[in-house]
């Protein structure tokens, strides 16, 4: 398995020389900073519920409302589709897809404490806009404060959460940002069950809500410290010291510190991050997680968690029903996510995208098949016998999702930069993933009107594709050290054509180090 044995061979060597307890500060800064994980999750699961609601329909897309309830549309799959109604929900992913750059400009000169504080103001600006929004304009104003936000936070909180973990715990902190993710939509989901139970204005409390995580991570910030990468960067040496010591909860902190200062000045160096992203030694990293977002996107995911309401009317559910399924539905989200949490360091990223992929493209062609014979001879409702099926089906597609390409999207790409691309790396990753979430949430309703069962039969045959570019061009990073990736592409069938020879880093040993350890990555490799 690649980089078992070379793993716990020379991760010991530095990162045992760093000290550090769980300190209470740790807990407590990342609940803090998590949040952001809520509020981002809180807006993916809450609009599927408020725009499958009628009353939030009358009042803001009433020609929606008028099509859907004159049951005589050319087909059932065509109720939902309105450019402006798929607008509510996009407009908050272009917004943050542009914010995210200005995002990392004020990460790198003000802080990551800053850039959250910002986003959270964006973001409860944009909630009272949508809570109390009397006309389609200040809806989607509304949405786009909201969308800077996200920019904002999903640039800074990741990096946040790397930087004051313990080495450790880096790869699990990551991926509580994911399960806030998906507990966030949970919640919404859980909010919107309940009000739509609250007429005429139960749309209101489901958007109002989002408040909640809105306020905790803006007047939480306060309460955060700064990291110390970025303190050092900013010329604040002494203080960085001291916020280390606080965080890692002892006075032996020099050789982090050592490798903090090292690091930093080595990122310093370069000058133009975007552009050296490009260069050729970056470029698989580049390349991959380019991919993998736009492979995340294209599994179809959001499509069920932006609109699982929306589908399960169209599919002939009850008001009720509608919501019920997509709580249920919610709920797999988070607890597979969790399988994630357990075994990704122990099955590996690669086995976990690859077995999702089979488990999903099944999932996927089943539901088609489903669909294709439940609408036989122009029914308007599927039948029990179908509905059922289609969402345990549903829920097996969301479990493989989550744990792998949900969570793996963001880990993998945190992992394989070095450290003078990381933070450009990131807004890259942030603003890829923006780009095709809002391609997906302005797009699907449309399509599921054009292709009807047949966008089960799309997203599955990406999925296809995603596996086997799983196969042929991602490398194992399990359990290799984040410094000593870049060995990585230099042993892999068809990244080694593609960097240079001469890549800086700590060459000849490691290379032994991986040889040794026989570790090979080729083509059809899993592991
Ligand atoms: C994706 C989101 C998605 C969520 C679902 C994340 O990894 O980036 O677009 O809504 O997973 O849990």
């Amino acid at each position: 398995m690649a980089g078992g044995g070379f793993t716990a061979a020379s991760a010991g060597a530095r990162a045992s020389q760093y000290e550090s307890k769980m300190t209470i500060y740790v807990v407590i800064t990342c609940i803090i900073a998590a949040s952001g994980g809520l509020m981002f999750g809180y807006d993916v699961g809450v609009s599927g519920g408020v725009t499958s609601m009628d009353e939030f329909l009358a009042k803001f897309f009433p020609s929606v409302l008028k099509k859907k309830q004159a049951s005589n549309s050319s087909s059932v799959y065509c109720d939902y589709d309105s450019q402006t109604l798929q607008l509510f929900t996009s407009s908050l992913y272009l917004a943050a897809l542009i914010s995210t750059f200005f995002a990392s400009t004020v990460t790198r000169r003000y802080g990551r404490k800053m850039t959250m504080l910002i986003g959270g103001l964006f973001f409860d600006a944009g909630v009272v806009l949508n809570g109390a929004a009397q006309d389609l304009v200040m809806l989607i104003i509304g949405r786009i404060l909201l969308g800077c936000g996200v920019g904002f936070v999903n640039q800074a909180v990741p990096l946040f959460l790397s930087e004051i973990a313990p080495a450790h715990l880096r790869g699990g902190l990551n991926i509580l940002f994911q399960l806030n993710v998906t507990i966030g939509i949970l919640v919404a989901e859980l909010v919107n069950y309940g009000a739509l139970k609250v007429k005429p204005w139960g749309w209101r409390i489901s958007l109002s809500l989002a408040g909640v995580p809105g306020v905790v991570l803006t007047l939480g910030s306060f309460l955060l410290v700064e990291t110390p990468n970025s303190l050092v960067e900013r010329g604040y040496v002494e203080e960085a010291k001291s916020v280390l010591r606080r965080i890692r909860g002892t006075d032996n902190i020099h050789a982090e510190f050592e490798d903090l200062v090292e690091a930093s000045n080595t990122a310093k160096q370069v000058k133009h991050p975007f552009r050296n992203l490009i260069k050729r030694r970056n470029l698989p990293q580049l390349v991959i997680t380019c991919c993998l977002q736009f492979f995340q996107q294209f599994t179809g995911i959001n499509a069920i968690m932006f609109y699982a309401p929306v589908i399960f009317k169209t599919l002939g559910f009850g008001d009720d029903a509608s919501l019920y399924s997509s709580v249920i539905t919610g709920g797999v989200n988070v607890l597979s996510t969790l399988v994630s949490v357990y075994s990704v360091d122990k099955i590996g990223r690669k086995m976990l995208l690859l077995e999702a992929c089979v488990q999903m493209f099944i999932s996927q062609v089943a539901i088609a098949i489903l669909l294709a014979h439940g609408f036989k001879d122009g029914q308007t409702t599927l039948p029990t016998s179908s509905a059922i099926p289609v969402v345990v089906l549903i829920c097996v597609f969301v479990s493989a999702f989550a744990w792998s390409w949900g969570p793996l999207g963001w880990l993998i790409a945190s992992e394989i930069f070095p450290l003078e691309t990381r933070s450009a790396g990131q807004s890259v990753t942030v603003c890829v993933n923006m780009v095709f979430t809002f391609v997906i949430a302005q797009a699907f309703l449309s399509m599921l009107c054009s292709f009807e069962y047949g966008i089960f039969l799309f997203f599955a045959s990406w999925v296809v594709i995603m596996g086997l570019f799983t196969i042929f061009f991602i490398p194992e990073t399990k359990g290799i050290p984040i410094e000593e990736m870049e060995m990585v592409w230099r042993q892999h069938w068809f990244w080694k054509k593609i960097v240079p020879d001469d890549m800086p880093g700590h060459g000849a040993t490691n290379e032994k180090a991986l040889e040794l350890k026989n570790v090979k990555v080729a083509p059809g490799e899993v592991a």
